[in-house]
């Protein structure tokens, strides 16, 4: 599994976080930035990530802006993206479990880096149900 993060400055001190803890957990990834503090548009780091994951296998995203919501509204026009605002474990789970998420959205600014860390393995570790969400999901393509 491999994992591509990105952020706008919001998101990036979560974003720095997170990679110290994927380097921890010996996880894959690649950091699409932005780099530093300084202020960006987070159109541009969704699309970096969103263009991606749903074109490589075994690829999930992370994204990160101030509250996530930009970011992931961003991310849900590419093609083939299911990005989820998540702010709980439980949300995590669902996104997963219920919608198939490829990408999760964080917000740097309203997120505990403990609770993201908390978030990211449940996101990695549960499986899509699919079932009737399959139907759900392949009526999503459609729109
Ligand atoms: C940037 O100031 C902020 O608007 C952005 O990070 C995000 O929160 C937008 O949804």
């Amino acid at each position: 599994m491999k994992i591509l993060i990105a952020s706008d400055h919001g998101g990036f001190k979560l974003k720095e976080h997170l990679k110290t803890y994927f380097k921890k957990q010996n996880y894959e990834f690649e950091d699409m930035g932005t780099y530093n503090e300084k202020s960006v548009d987070y159109p541009i780091y969704a699309s970096k990530v969103a263009k991606r994951v749903p074109n490589e296998d075994n690829t999930l995203g992370v994204l990160i802006c101030g509250t996530g919501i930009g970011i992931s509204i961003a991310a849900n026009k590419h093609k083939g993206v299911r990005a989820a605002l998540v702010d709980s474990v439980t949300m995590a789970r669902l996104s997963r479990e219920h919608n198939n998420a490829n990408i999760v959205c964080m917000g740097g600014r309203t997120t505990g880096s403990l609770i993201a860390e908390e978030i990211i393995e449940t996101f990695i570790n549960t499986k899509f149900e699919a079932g009737r969400h399959q139907r759900r999901i392949d009526l999503l393509e459609g729109i």
